[in-house]
């Protein structure tokens, strides 16, 4: 009797020191770790400011705009990032690219003409060539925020 209780004892502390060995190979913690290092990877980046510095309220995590992330790619090397006709492939053109923050052109302009002008391009208004048409790569959407784009440079 004595030596069968002994014996159940015996077989119970295996059974815990498996149990508690067996914790450490637990996958679960590794889910948990996965998820962790998923979210990270994903987190929003922060939107810069046009002369690329962290803006002062930079709590406000704000989603990158699809309209700015068009005139980056597209148009920023002519006309500048910021939109004053001083992109790096600007220097061997004449006439300059058109610097929006110029208030006697953004008068003289309409929306209109903006949009038509991206769409087919300088040539088609008897502007420069090297104002590419872009009417094959953006859509009407695009344009659209393009335009409001440039006319928000003329109020500044
Ligand atoms: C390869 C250089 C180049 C790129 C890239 C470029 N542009 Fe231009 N853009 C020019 C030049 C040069 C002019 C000036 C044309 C002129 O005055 O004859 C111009 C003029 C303009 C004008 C003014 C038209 C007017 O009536 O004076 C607008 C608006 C414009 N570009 C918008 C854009 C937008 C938006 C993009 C991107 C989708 C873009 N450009 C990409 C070179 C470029």
């Amino acid at each position: 009797m004595r030596s069968r209780i002994t014996a159940t004892g015996l077989l119970a502390g295996i059974l815990i020191l498996t149990v508690g060995c067996m914790e450490q190979y637990d996958p679960r913690r590794f889910w948990k770790q996965t998820k962790d290092e998923r979210e990270l990877a994903h987190r929003p980046v922060q939107k810069l400011t046009l002369k690329g510095e962290i803006p002062p309220n930079e709590v406000a995590v704000v989603e990158t705009d699809p309209v700015f992330a068009k005139y980056a790619t597209l148009c920023s090397s002519c006309h500048g990032e910021d939109g004053k006709g001083n992109g790096a492939a600007a220097g061997g053109l004449m006439p300059k690219p058109r610097n929006f923050h110029d208030t006697a052109w953004q008068a003289k302009v309409d929306d209109a003409h903006i949009a038509g002008v991206l769409l087919k391009g300088g040539a088609a208004y008897g502007l420069s060539g090297s104002m590419p048409a872009w009417g094959a790569v953006l859509s009407k959407e695009e344009i659209d925020g393009l335009v409001k784009r440039i006319r928000a440079w003329g109020k500044k």
